[in-house]
């Protein structure tokens, strides 16, 4: 497994292995990973013959007052998983090659990236759909994989591909799942046991609006209320029903739906979601 920290470094290699017609796949990462991280690289080592996982821990996503500077750096622990996972490549950029002095230029994908996170953290799809860009152009991969658990985060860039004509999959995964129901994310890493169990409310809140669309409930307000009134644990930043593509609400259940929320158990910042088609 090579390491690699210059985007002419990275082209140079992808340059490479598409002369010799291999396909390569890319997992984009802020590191710090866990079994969903390695889900998809999995995924990608499957799918494609050669699997890349960039790992960049991105300023621009993050608000001042937001955790870039405390957001967990495990690189030694991560390329131990990147290695059993079948990665070829670590990409790992550092910060002032990515964004170098008098950097001007960034990547806006409108509509689908307003509300939800958007709008609790509007300067964040600015940042992701930059970043990725960047990735991809330095990574040049046919496949790009993205976890479901930022299902808004995958609808932007999904929308971003199509929109500028980039030729990548873009390849979405289920959510993986503590034994508990807890969606894993790097920042769980955050809680304090306290704070974890208050955080099992999001999941079963999820859980019990399924039921409650397979028993036929169909009104959006209903199970929006519903799924609010199974979070008192946590501080509610949002609960949205909205459609799976577009990130647009809701009224009735129908279509690809997605139950959407996002949550403060303490000073973290929890998001989780439930995608379906009705
Ligand atoms: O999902 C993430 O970890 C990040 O938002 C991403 C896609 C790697 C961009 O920094």
């Amino acid at each position: 497994m090579t390491i690699i920290d210059t985007p002419e470094a990275m082209r140079a290699w992808s340059f490479e292995q598409r002369a010799l017609g291999k396909t390569i796949g890319l997992v984009p990462t802020m590191g710090a990973l866990h079994e969903g991280h390695a889900s998809l690289m999995r995924a990608a080592s499957r799918g494609n013959d050669l699997a890349v996982l960039s790992i960049f821990v991105n300023p621009t996503q993050f608000a001042p007052h937001e955790d870039f500077n405390q957001y967990p750096r495990t690189f030694d622990a991560d390329s131990r998983i990147a290695e059993a996972t079948g990665a070829s490549v670590i990409y790992a950029p550092r910060a002032s090659t990515m964004y170098p002095e008098r950097y001007s230029t960034y990547v806006i994908v409108e509509d689908v990236s307003q509300g939800l996170c958007g709008g609790s953290r509007p300067h964040f799809f600015r940042g992701v759909a930059t970043v990725v860009t960047k990735l991809f152009n330095a990574v040049l991969p046919h496949r790009a994989y993205f976890g479901q658990k930022d299902a808004q985060q995958c609808a932007v860039i999904k929308r971003m591909t199509r929109d500028l004509d980039m030729d990548i999959e873009i390849v979405e995964m289920p959510i993986v799942r503590e034994p508990d129901g807890l969606a894993m994310s790097s920042r769980n890493a955050y809680l304090s046991a306290e704070e974890r169990a208050r955080a099992l409310c999001l999941s079963r809140s999820l859980f019990e609006a399924r039921e409650s669309i397979e028993a036929g409930e169909r009104d959006a307000h209903t199970l929006v209320a519903q799924v609010r009134a199974g979070m008192a644990d946590v501080q509610v930043d949002y609960v949205e029903l909205v459609d799976g593509e577009t990130m647009q609400p809701l009224e009735r259940i129908a279509g690809t739906v997605l139950v959407a929320i996002a949550a403060w158990a303490g000073k973290t910042r929890l998001i989780d979601n439930i995608k379906f088609e009705v």
